[in-house]
């Protein structure tokens, strides 16, 4: 679906979310969100703020699991994927703070393992993901499965592409402070969502964008695995659909 610009893009998006929220409500249902970090959410996590804020929408059904953190990192540090969740989202809503769940980037080598194994057990205890949502790296990254990733993957520890360290050394100072590894859900974790909405704005994400949505299924564009699933949605702006 490509829309004008991100800003009706971002809020179709958040509709999208508010509605599958309500619908458990009415349940009495939780519902169990996979959630992106990166600029591309921002304004999706903003418009459910302001649902929040205005509207009185609460967030007490809501579980989340984020796809990824780098790895070593520190909940406090100003780059972790934690402060962006709280800052952007979780600091402004109702959410219960035992229902967030963000991979931990201070575990110990030998623990990562098993810490990884209990995370995908703990989404399939929920009953599986109902929504994940996406960004997209130019590896062609989703989560931080970069190039090689198998479509079976689970969550696990991985090693960050030099360009998607490139690409983050702005929020660093530098590409020597980007942390060379991550833990990352997988591409299987991914699949196994009831819904996958993967966003992108902008020019420079054009040319990824016509490689994963165009381009030959390899592992080599770990987003072109999602050609192969059916419920899967794209959503772009103009700029980011300009060389479909
Ligand atoms: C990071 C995140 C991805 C995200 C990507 C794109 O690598 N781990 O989940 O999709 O960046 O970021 P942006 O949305 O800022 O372009």
């Amino acid at each position: 679906n490509v829309y004008k610009d991100q800003h009706i893009a971002s809020k179709n998006v958040a509709n999208r979310i508010v509605n599958l929220i309500k619908r458990k409500q009415k349940n009495g249902e939780t519902a169990v969100l996979g959630l992106a970090t990166g600029a591309t959410p921002v304004e999706v996590y903003a418009e459910l703020v302001r649902m929040h804020r205005e509207e009185g929408l609460s967030f007490s059904n809501v579980v989340t699991f984020n796809l990824d953190e780098y790895y070593p990192m520190t909940p406090d540090s100003r780059q972790s994927y934690v402060t962006f969740m709280y800052e952007n989202l979780f600091d402004h809503i109702d959410i219960k703070k035992e229902n967030i769940h963000i991979p931990d980037g201070t575990l110990n080598k030998e623990d990562i393992a098993d810490y990884c194994i209990a995370y995908e057990n703990k989404i399939g205890e929920l009953g599986g993901l109902d929504l994940q949502i996406l960004g997209i790296g130019r590896t062609g990254h989703i989560g931080f499965n970069e190039p090689g990733s198998a479509p079976n993957s689970g969550t696990r520890l991985v090693t960050l592409d030099d360009l998607t360290r490139r690409d983050a050394s702005r929020d660093f100072g530098g590409k020597e402070n980007v942390p060379t590894k991550a833990i990352t859900m997988g591409i299987g974790t991914i699949f196994k969502a009831s819904e996958i909405i993967l966003m992108a704005w902008n020019t420079k994400k054009a040319s990824i964008i016509k490689k994963a949505v165009e381009g030959e299924i390899s592992g080599e564009v770990p987003a072109t695995y999602l050609q192969l699933s059916d419920n899967t949605e794209f959503v772009l702006d103009e700029d980011a659909a300009s060389e479909l």
